[in-house]
């Protein structure tokens, strides 16, 4: 059996809405640049089609990724930051149940992209680009009541849990998935990945394994974590 065989899997999320973010944003420079990273969606496809196992309703909003999409799911693709927080603030008009945050947003943009192709120019070889921060979408999400538990990745080079403890903190989280991209066998773009899943009072690395088996240990996780708080 596979953690995805539905007809085995117990259909616990039945009734809920998880709303997910996957893969890149991508800002716009010009008409044909733009400023993105390696996210591949895979983490964030994996946990959507782990939570639909389970019976949830899922809308996956999803940034530009070559994968295809989990069976079941409903697909916004965006591409830039501005569009998926709008995409995330139209799913959870009414409050979702889960909100998990994986995927990987440019924190910043262009302070106004060019209409026209940027050209060369001969006199010089520099060039500067003002960036401005984008919307923070998950803190914003929290700020706003907009799902029930607010689930967030954390992916560092450095100082992992440190960091990641106050991304949780910071960012009014109840759950942080501190993400090492640091290493080239796990993390952006690989189909196997090793976290350590934070909380206010909890911490917990399960072992490194692929993408799809740590979805539906997450998503075991996530729920178990929601039902404990629902009834404290
Ligand atoms: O897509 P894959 O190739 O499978 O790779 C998986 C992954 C490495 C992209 C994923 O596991 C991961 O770590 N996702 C989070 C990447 C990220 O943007 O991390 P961050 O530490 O910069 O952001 C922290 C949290 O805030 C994240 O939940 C992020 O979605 C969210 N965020 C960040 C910036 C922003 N402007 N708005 C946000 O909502």
């Amino acid at each position: 059996m596979t953690h995805f065989d539905k007809a085995q899997v117990t259909q616990d999320l039945t009734g809920q809405h998880w709303v997910i973010t996957a893969g890149p944003t991508m800002e716009a420079i010009d008409p044909v640049r733009f400023i993105s990273n390696h996210s591949s969606g895979k983490m964030g496809y994996a946990l959507a089609t782990a939570a639909i196992a389970r019976g949830a309703t899922v809308t996956l909003i999803s940034g530009p990724v070559q994968i295809t999409a989990p069976a079941g799911a409903k697909i916004i693709a965006v591409k830039s930051a501005d569009e998926m927080l709008a995409a995330c603030q139209q799913s959870m008009i009414t409050q979702a149940d889960v909100f998990i945050g994986a995927a990987a947003v440019a924190d910043f943009k262009m302070k106004a992209a060019c209409d026209q192709k940027m050209k060369k120019q001969s006199d010089t070889d520099e060039i500067t680009l003002t960036l401005v921060k984008n919307p923070d979408i998950i803190a914003t999400l929290a700020q706003q009541k907009r799902a029930k538990t607010l689930v967030g990745f954390a992916a560092e080079t450095q100082n992992v849990i440190e960091y990641a403890k106050s991304k949780l903190e910071r960012k009014g989280l109840d759950i942080i998935i501190a993400n090492d991209v640091s290493r080239a066998d796990i993390g952006f773009n690989q189909d196997d990945n090793q976290v350590t899943v934070i909380t206010k009072d909890k911490t917990w690395s399960p072992d490194k394994t692929t993408k799809n088996a740590l979805a539906g240990q997450l998503v075991e996780f996530i729920n178990e974590y929601a039902l404990q708080t629902s009834i404290s």
